[in-house]
């Protein structure tokens, strides 16, 4: 079992912080305001969050109906922007060293910024977006705007921010929040909640969105559901530098999906049902699935795999490589050692970009890498993390109780090249209503 980030507080870089939050803490003042400093909690203390008041669901959940349905014209998620060649590791390993170490960057609402409201968004636009670039992750913390769907869209627009669909959006496996205003549920689901959500970016092989926006509006009522948080260029720094080669040279392929036949099942008809998904299922994924068979050893296993793709891809505005993969999340011998709550339909896994299996232990240092970067965020009510999601990784702990978080993507809001033209096609739409509908135990953490 792992968790080991989880007994500690971290605290990461503070812009500003109210009064009330040194006050009526035992925290003392001069760790609120260091740097990365992993500090034991003494005894007695009561974190901050723990008495964050939200709204209540009829509250939160109330879009603004004044303002424009965005669902009718909204674009697509942008294709994945690869830059993979040639990329010097020894130089990336120096450059990554060099970053700025808090990820996220946290700042903290003061009264006079609440007073505000979309005020500060707006005049602190600049600073924000700049803060994302340099560190990846920015956690706005104590704002009251977004403690609902239309607050949170009114600070995502002061913000310039603009909404695209989910890279998953015509698969089903996302479920609005508020259609009108592109807002996405996070993996609430009571079904999943004891389900571990390894580092991904929001991506495949073919989309990838510019950004996100996490929100808490009611988190988790008997506790956990913290929000993991690492930066890609800080994991490729660290990894081992053999390892790191080898799959930079190899590649890895990642599968989605295993749909079991009996393995006595005649070749013709293993065939046939092969051909079947080809054609009429894999598509709607918008995904360039390859159908292959027993591609991890199990006998009659179909496997739904992606095409070869970089472990590392260089981040599309800075240049900066970063670790640019889902193998936390993904790798199947990870899923076995940790809480994992999919059904075998949705169950994933990594391989060389050859189809040749990780070892263990390579499997093992992906995950020692990864986890000695989590930051394990406790979100309340109101709280938002915004993700540069070609630099930061995200992931959710297992939680008890009931919660509701959720999320907003973002495509290349200054860049037209890159953002590209395509705007949701409705009829991509079916597969998305059906899975929503019919198929709610699916996994929705890919
Ligand atoms: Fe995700």
């Amino acid at each position: 079992m792992k968790f080991t980030a989880f007994g500690l507080f971290f605290i990461p870089t503070v812009v500003s912080f109210s009064h009330t939050a040194l006050t009526s803490r035992r925290l003392p003042a001069s760790a609120l305001s260091s740097t990365l400093e992993r500090v034991a909690p003494s005894a007695g203390v009561v974190p901050q969050w723990e008495e964050q008041q939200g709204l209540t669901e009829e509250e939160f959940m109330r879009s603004d109906m004044s303002k424009p349905d965005l669902s009718e014209s909204l674009l697509e998620c942008p294709l994945t922007l690869w830059d993979a060649e040639g990329i010097d590791l020894d130089a990336a390993r120096e450059s990554a060293a060099k970053l700025p170490a808090a990820c996220p960057l946290e700042i903290r609402a003061t009264e006079e910024d609440n007073k505000k409201g979309e005020e500060y968004f707006l005049e602190n636009k600049d600073m924000i977006r700049q803060k994302l670039l340099e560190h990846g992750s920015v956690w706005l913390r104590g704002f009251d705007l977004p403690k609902s769907v239309s607050g949170h869209r009114v600070m995502t627009e002061s913000l310039d921010l603009l909404p695209c669909l989910d890279p998953l959006h015509s698969s089903g496996l996302r479920k609005f929040s508020s259609e009108r205003d592109v807002l996405y549920e996070e993996v609430n689901k009571p079904s999943l909640r004891q389900h571990y959500i390894g580092l991904h970016c929001e991506s495949t092989t073919k989309r990838t969105a510019a950004y996100a926006s996490f929100v808490c509006f009611k988190k988790a009522t008997e506790g956990g559901g913290r929000f993991l948080i690492a930066d890609g260029a800080k994991i490729l720094g660290d990894m081992e530098p053999n390892l790191l080669k080898k799959l930079y040279d190899r590649k890895v392929r990642i599968s989605v999906s295993n749909l079991d036949v009996p393995p006595s099942t005649p070749q013709f008809l293993k065939e046939g049902f092969k051909n079947l998904v080809d054609a009429a299922v894999a598509p709607k994924f918008d995904m360039d699935l390859e159908m292959i068979y027993e591609a991890d050893g199990k006998p009659g296993r179909l496997m739904a795999i992606e095409e070869t793709e970089s472990p590392i891809n260089r981040h599309p505005v800075t240049g900066q490589p970063v670790w640019f993969c889902n193998a936390h999340n993904h790798l199947r011998y990870l899923r076995d050692r940790r809480p994992c709550g999919v059904p075998e339909v949705g169950m994933t896994d990594v391989f060389f970009g050859d189809l040749g299996h990780l070892s263990p232990s390579e499997c093992d240092e992906i995950k020692r890498v990864s986890e000695k970067h989590i930051t394990a965020v406790p979100m309340s009510p109101g709280d938002v993390l915004l993700v540069d999601n070609y630099r930061t990784l995200h992931g959710r702990d297992v939680f008890n109780g009931e919660r509701y978080h959720a999320v907003g993507w973002f495509s290349w809001d200054d860049n037209e090249k890159w953002r590209g033209d395509e705007l949701r096609q409705r009829e991509k739409d079916g597969l998305n209503q059906f899975v929503n509908k019919y198929m709610d135990w699916l996994p929705k953490d890919f």
